[in-house]
């Protein structure tokens, strides 16, 4: 009998311990400004994934630990992390990508006629489900701030929003690249077909032959080319580490939309295109010092208000983007900071941080109603780069008030 009990106990104390690995809320909860709504945190683990030298991770983990009930997200930050919880290394383990996406689940997951997920996303401005985010970033997220300033908040899990029978869930994809031993650690990063020896995508449909890296040759599985003394190399034990911040949904929260631009977006059929390529400068252009590419795409912002955070994601290489409205006034410039050391979060030759725009202040920045904005980003074109990425973040608080340029309803 004490027999069972002591083997009860050890499996609960098992069972908790390994929960609580999954969901570290933080000891201390912090009061916010007003020194009454309590901010709230959660640290939690993805599942494991295993990368061996030159390999790549493309996981996809749905109904994550993430918030429950009516909240403001007002922070999200994450990071690869080993099975100590150590930092893992640029240059050791490359974070492509990371990218936190809401959905609808059903309820009932046997009642018949109806889809066990339905999508949802952020309120633009890609079409279908292109950068339909709520978060994202990649080798950038140890030093790019993404707290909401006060009072604004991002809107999760407003019990109105998911269509009858269904409730709203959190999908995260990380995509890492085991760049220990690479024949070509830039190389490997922008994912050059060559080196992964790729012809056909994930779906086994050919690559075109003016695809020289990106995306379609860097999936699950895929392997870049390795050193000698690496290819037999052992598989590491990894996790995408993530912090989340937050309040209860209340009325003293002013709710901000996310909208994505990307620099690669063109007028329908062609959309946004996620990547795109950046040729070496010509012989005319390095000899007058002007190696620089610049990628440019002008979209639609829906709905006007308060733009109160911009930042830009770019890969190495980048050398900073810009939002402007449509009288062409700047609305927010993002720079990247690159590492100069070897520790996380300071790997000399990557992005390790990206400036963000704080305008909490109301009317400081704004845009209107059906604005079309022009998003740029530049790259240095010393040499070629694949598979490279221009988006551009921003929060827009919709007025309370009467826009100026709308007629003032008394009159
Ligand atoms: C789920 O749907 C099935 C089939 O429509 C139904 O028989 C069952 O009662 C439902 N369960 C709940 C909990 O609503
Ligand atoms: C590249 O792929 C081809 C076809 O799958 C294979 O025959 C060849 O050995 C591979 N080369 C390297 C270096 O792995
Ligand atoms: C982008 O490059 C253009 C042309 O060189 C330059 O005028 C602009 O200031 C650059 N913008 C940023 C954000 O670096």
């Amino acid at each position: 009998m004490k027999m069972a009990v002591a083997v009860l106990l050890v499996l609960l104390i098992v069972a908790l311990s390994s929960a609580i690995i999954a969901e570290l809320p933080s000891a201390e909860a912090a009061l916010d400004v007003r020194g009454h709504r309590r901010l709230k945190s959660m640290t939690v683990l993805s599942p494991p994934f295993f990368l061996r030298p030159g390999a790549v991770a493309n996981k996809y983990y749905h109904d994550i630990a993430f918030p429950r009930g009516h909240v403001a997200l007002k922070s999200f930050n994450g990071e690869v992390v080993d099975d100590r919880g150590a930092p893992v290394p640029l240059h050791e383990a490359y974070l492509h990508h990371w990218v936190v996406h809401p959905y609808y689940a059903a309820t009932n997951a046997t009642a018949a006629g109806r889809p066990a997920t339905l999508p949802a996303r952020n309120s633009g401005v890609c079409e279908g489900d292109t950068h339909g985010q709520y978060y994202g970033l990649g080798s950038e997220t140890r030093r790019t701030a993404t707290w909401v300033p006060d009072p604004y908040g991002v809107e999760a899990g407003d019990p109105a929003a998911p269509p009858e029978g269904y409730e709203e869930r959190w999908m995260l994809n990380v995509h890492a690249i085991d760049t220990r031993g690479a024949a070509d650690r830039m190389g490997c990063t922008e994912c050059r077909c060559d080196l992964y020896n790729v012809t056909v995508d994930e779906h086994g449909r050919r690559i075109a032959d003016d695809y020289a890296g990106g995306l379609l040759c860097c999936y699950d599985q895929t392997r870049c080319r390795v050193e000698e003394g690496f290819v037999d190399g052992e598989a590491r034990k990894l996790f995408f580490r993530y912090t989340v911040m937050w309040l209860d949904w209340s009325d003293a929260v002013v709710p901000v939309k996310i909208y994505i631009f990307d620099a690669t977006h063109r007028p329908l059929p062609v959309g946004c295109k996620v990547e795109y390529e950046v040729e070496e400068c010509s012989p005319e252009r390095r000899a007058k010092n002007d190696c620089v590419h610049v990628q440019v795409a002008k979209q639609v912002v829906p709905r006007g208000g308060d733009l109160v955070f911009g930042v830009a994601h770019q890969h190495a290489a980048g050398i900073g983007s810009s939002l402007h409205g449509q009288d062409g006034r700047l609305l927010c410039e993002s720079i990247p900071t690159y590492g100069d050391g070897e520790e996380a979060g300071n790997e000399a030759g990557y992005i390790v941080g990206m400036s963000t725009c704080y305008h909490p202040a109301p009317g400081a920045v704004t845009v209107r109603d059906g604005e079309t904005l022009t998003v740029v980003s530049n790259y240095s074109s010393e040499r070629r780069h694949t598979g490279v990425m221009g988006l551009f973040y921003i929060l827009v608080a919709e007025h309370q008030r009467p826009a100026p340029d709308t007629k003032p309803s008394l009159l």
